[in-house]
């Protein structure tokens, strides 16, 4: 794949993994569409990525929490972006805390950011993917290792990633006879603000590798240039991925054993 013709909306743009995947977009010379929701770090994102090489970079505010942001990205598009080839679902919020403990609101907030809105928005945009007459159209969903193993004190976070995976796996199936291709690349740890302090403390006590935002990126652009369905980032999560598939309880004792630990940083009252 060559991404100098390629039109990207990358949302999430102005956090870590969106910034490291616009940077490297704009190395190979694409052209993007960047989105967020300060617009002073998407302006500074987008002077980098044209000094790095971007052909064209515009940037779009909006909460994609809430309908009328949804509309306002999808008008950004329509008006602005045209030529849009490749939607990359990135946009995204966490929290590491006891189920028991999690305000219901927050929980709320948590499934429409992760869930909802990249499936509308996806929704939104399917047809202008599905008729830009470029490059094929390509949907990237970036999910999470935590997609596919359940993990103490992430279950809301789980839930909306397995999600989103079962959504990516669904949907690239559906459209396997048009020329969309639907991919879904799932990190592990990754050192960006989504991570609270005591998430990260708890990574470290529990001895987890923690990835730069540079890594994911090039593991999603290597992800793109595939055309494969899905890519994990990282030893031994691509392992334990599999391994949790298969046998569950072998992944449930391991963390079984690391539980005391795990609820200790959990344990946000
Ligand atoms: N970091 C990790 O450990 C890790 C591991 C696996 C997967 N991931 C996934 O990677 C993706 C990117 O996360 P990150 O680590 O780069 O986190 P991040 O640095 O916190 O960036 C998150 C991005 O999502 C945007 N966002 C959040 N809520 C939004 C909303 N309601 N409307 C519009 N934009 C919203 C943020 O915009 P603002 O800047 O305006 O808040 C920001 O641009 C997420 O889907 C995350 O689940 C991360």
């Amino acid at each position: 794949m060559h991404f100098n013709h390629r039109h990207i909306l990358i949302t999430g743009a102005s956090g870590g993994i969106g910034a490291a995947l616009a940077q490297a977009l704009a190395r190979e010379g694409a052209s993007l569409l960047l989105h967020g929701r300060n617009p002073d770090a998407l302006n500074d994102l987008a002077g980098q990525c044209l000094h790095l090489g971007a052909q064209e970079v515009q940037i779009c505010c909006a909460d994609l929490a809430i309908a009328t942001g949804r509309e306002q990205l999808v008008a950004c598009v329509s008006r602005g972006f045209p030529r849009l080839d490749t939607l990359i679902n990135n946009a995204g919020i966490s929290r590491f805390q006891l189920f028991d403990q999690q305000p219901p609101e927050q929980i709320e907030q948590l499934i429409t950011t992760n869930i909802t809105a990249p499936i509308l928005l996806t929704r939104a945009l399917i047809a202008p993917l599905l008729n830009s007459d470029g490059e094929a159209p390509v949907i990237l969903n970036i999910g999470s290792a935590f997609g596919s193993i359940g993990f103490p004190g992430y279950s809301t976070y789980c839930a909306s990633k397995g999600a989103i995976r079962l959504f990516s796996e669904a949907l690239a199936r559906e459209f396997s006879d048009t020329a969309l291709r639907v991919q879904y690349l799932a990190p592990r740890a990754t050192r960006t603000h989504i991570n609270s302090d005591n998430a990260n403390a708890m990574t470290a006590a529990t001895g987890s590798a923690i990835d730069s935002p540079e890594r994911v990126a090039r593991a999603a652009l290597k992800l793109l240039r595939s055309g494969r369905a899905q890519a994990a980032v990282g030893w031994p999560e691509k392992l334990l991925v599999r391994l949790n598939g298969l046998r569950p309880e072998l992944i449930s004792r391991v963390l079984g054993k690391q539980l005391g630990k795990i609820k200790t940083f959990a344990n946000q009252p």
